[in-house]
């Protein structure tokens, strides 16, 4: 029996890497069983940081739904589309536009960072509108759970907002949306810090297996450990770290011990790495050679979502006097 309904997306900025694999896609392949759910692309959404590179955006719609296919989400079970697919996100995106207060946007954290981080000159109100666009994503499915990472919650407490002001003011439309918060440490990446393609730091779900050999190799680990019978300190070690988040860390002692080097525990980790992973690749390469069968995916979900949408839609005029 289902629970309810759940929605979540990622924006095509770039190719997934096993932080997006394992703190948020395996989730959402479980939850796909226990929700009604709906997974998106958010390729306009991606369009407040790469305006003027939609090429981009047009390569990573595409490899981030076949990254959504390969690690197992089932268009069976759930619908994947691509949020430009549904106009109807743009139609309810300008009606919230209008009951959204300014200083609502402003407060957002996220907002004020990227306007620094980027060195925008001139903030887009696309950007400025961004928390706007994912209320609409996911209200317009009356969605009751959202799993996203901590880093969303500011957005989704928006979205509660603009929900709870358009219900005010129009009639009792959209329940409430909960952030559903995954528990789950962030991965590192090779230079130990937090694994983000923004730090060039990552693994990428599409690496081959002699490319994660290589950056394996490449891993920060204790500058200390010289030869493999010097005693390490596993706490600072990206290598460790990584073996952590799988529940693999049982080098702690041996490292301690200078029982154990760094290249055979490079290899330890990069072996791990490349037998979770080599199933999904297997899958990735599948799609890569049909492009048909992703195009049926995407057209199939998006007439799943569709329908929702609409129904939603048709609700939301009615009751504004459209
Ligand atoms: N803002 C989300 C992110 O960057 C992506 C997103 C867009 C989203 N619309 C959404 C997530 C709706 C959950 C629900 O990760
Ligand atoms: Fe890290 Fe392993 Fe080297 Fe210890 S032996 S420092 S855990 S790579």
């Amino acid at each position: 029996m289902s629970k309810g309904r759940l929605l979540s997306g990622m924006q095509p900025t770039g190719m997934l890497h096993l932080g997006n694999l394992e703190g948020a896609l395996a989730n959402w392949v479980k939850l796909q069983d226990e929700y009604e759910a709906f997974y998106f692309i958010a390729d306009w959404h991606a369009l407040t940081t790469l305006y003027d590179k939609t090429e981009l955006i047009k390569d990573y719609r595409r490899q981030v739904a076949i990254d959504f296919l390969a690690a197992g989400l089932d268009p069976n079970k759930c619908a994947i589309f691509v949020q430009s697919d549904i106009k109807e996100h743009a139609e309810l995106y300008l009606l919230f536009s209008m009951t959204t207060p300014i200083s609502w946007l402003e407060r957002v954290p996220s907002f004020k960072e990227k306007q620094e981080q980027l060195h925008l000159e001139t903030v887009s109100l696309g950007l400025m509108g961004y928390p706007v666009l994912q209320a609409a994503d996911i209200l317009i499915y009356k969605a009751n759970v959202v799993p996203v990472g901590q880093d969303q919650l500011p957005h989704l407490e928006i979205s509660r907002e603009i929900g709870r002001r358009f219900n005010y003011l129009y009639g009792d439309i959209f329940p409430d949306c909960k952030a559903m918060l995954t528990q789950y440490a962030a991965m590192p990446g090779l230079d130990g810090r937090k694994m983000s393609k923004s730090y060039e730091n990552a693994i990428y779900i599409a690496d081959t297996a002699e490319e994660t050999v290589a950056k394996v190799r490449t891993m920060f680990t204790d500058p200390l450990k010289i030869h493999k019978n010097d005693p390490g300190h596993p706490e600072g070690c990206a290598v460790y770290g990584l073996m952590k988040t799988y529940g693999q860390a049982d080098m702690h002692e041996d490292c301690v011990a200078g029982k154990i080097g760094c290249v055979g525990c490079k290899m330890r980790l990069a072996n791990f790495l490349n037998e979770r992973l080599t199933p999904i690749r297997e899958r990735r390469c599948e799609l890569e050679q049909h492009p048909e069968k992703l195009d049926e995916v995407l057209a199939a979900g998006a007439e799943k979502a569709r329908k929702v949408a609409k129904e939603s839609m048709a609700e939301v005029r009615e009751a504004m006097n459209f």
